[in-house]
């Protein structure tokens, strides 16, 4: 068996984390509202002191820390794996966070692919037990193949991981639906578009995330570029589950680079009858006059404004997908038009 080591937060908390975890997921299962975005060493949220004992480090080159942090001497909890008993100060809420399901593992196969665009396939795994998360959330993946992470600690080898969203919804069939995006040089994206077969064995650990379709009985905007597709169709398809769907107006803004990347009609469509109102609004961000294209070019935020969504300063906006499009999304909203970012929705990943 593999050591677990106890963990004590310094303010009266304390769980277990096996040498298999990180000292971020091991505090989410244990039910303590531990703060994290990303949960893939990016975003920097997860930072904290470590009081005594001694953790490892998975990725010491995270993206997340500054040279400023480390000389602090702080580590991200999403990349430290404890090798003793260990003290820490580390940032959590006082309360699990409402509605979300405890993060598990469990192992999943592939029971159905299909491929949306020359480079965006969807992947359907089914896993023992209920599928509990909510829409917009993601879990992180490891599939057969990919390369083993650098910094696994002694005795635990484990793959790289992936954050990928879900698509659908939640479900007692324990079905986990994908849609990744094959990212030029990715260790991992390229096996699920092209390697992964139905019957092969993918570790599903989650859910994770905040950026999930809210209670606020609001219309919304959602806005996607690339595997951002995945949380916002989950998003979508949740909105029109609800009672008052009728009442509720969607935009749905697509960014890609090309026309062949367009494929977010069929979601669109498949809502359409139990909503108010909605909106596809895609557009190709290269300029190539003979691509035949006739709707929007440019980049995504371009469009949204106050003219183009009606009520925008009242709607939740949801977004995801590559970290230049998210940033350049939200600066627009808040900072030219004025939305209160309590009203945006997004987890940050690099
Ligand atoms: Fe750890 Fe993002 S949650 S760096």
């Amino acid at each position: 068996t593999l050591p677990t080591h106890a963990i004590s937060t310094g303010d009266g908390r304390s769980f277990e984390c096996g040498s298999t975890d990180t000292l971020l997921r091991a505090a989410l299962r244990a039910g303590v509202a531990a703060t994290y975005e990303c949960n893939s060493g990016g975003c920097g949220t997860c930072k904290f002191t470590l009081t005594s004992g001694e953790m490892h480090q998975l990725d010491p080159d995270a993206a997340g820390l500054t040279p400023r942090d480390k000389r602090k001497g702080k580590m991200l909890a999403c990349q430290s794996v404890p090798l003793t008993d260990c003290e820490v100060a580390l940032q959590a809420g006082d309360a699990w966070f409402a509605d979300q399901s405890t993060p598990g593992v469990r192992s999943g196969r592939v029971t159905r692919v299909r491929h949306l665009t020359h480079d965006l396939r969807e992947m359907t795994l089914t896993a023992p037990g209920a599928a509990e998360f909510l829409p917009g959330q993601f879990a992180m993946l490891t599939v057969p193949g990919a390369p083993i992470h650098r910094g696994s600690p002694d005795g635990a080898p484990r793959g790289l991981e992936r954050a990928y969203s879900m698509s659908n919804l939640p479900n007692d069939d324990g079905q986990w639906q994908f849609q990744i995006k094959r990212v030029p040089g990715g260790a991992v994206s390229g096996i699920v578009v092209d390697d992964l077969d139905i019957g092969d064995e993918v570790l599903i650990d989650g859910p994770y995330g905040h950026a999930h379709l809210k209670d606020s009985g609001r219309d919304i905007v959602v806005v996607a570029g690339g595997s951002g597709l995945a949380p916002m169709v989950s998003v979508v398809r949740g909105l029109a589950e609800r009672a008052d769907a009728v009442d509720r107006r969607i935009d749905f803004y697509y960014g890609g680079r090309t026309p062949v990347d367009m494929c977010a009609i069929e979601f669109v469509d498949e809502v359409r009858d139990r909503v108010a109102r909605v909106e596809l609004v895609e557009a190709v961000s290269m300029d190539d006059a003979d691509d035949g294209w006739t709707g929007p070019r440019g980049f995504i935020h371009a469009l949204i404004d106050h003219d183009t969504v009606d009520g925008l300063a009242d709607r939740d906006i949801y977004i995801a997908g590559p970290p230049m499009m998210t940033d350049a999304v939200v600066r627009k909203l808040v900072l030219e038009l004025g939305v209160s970012t309590d009203n945006i929705h997004y987890d940050r990943f690099f």
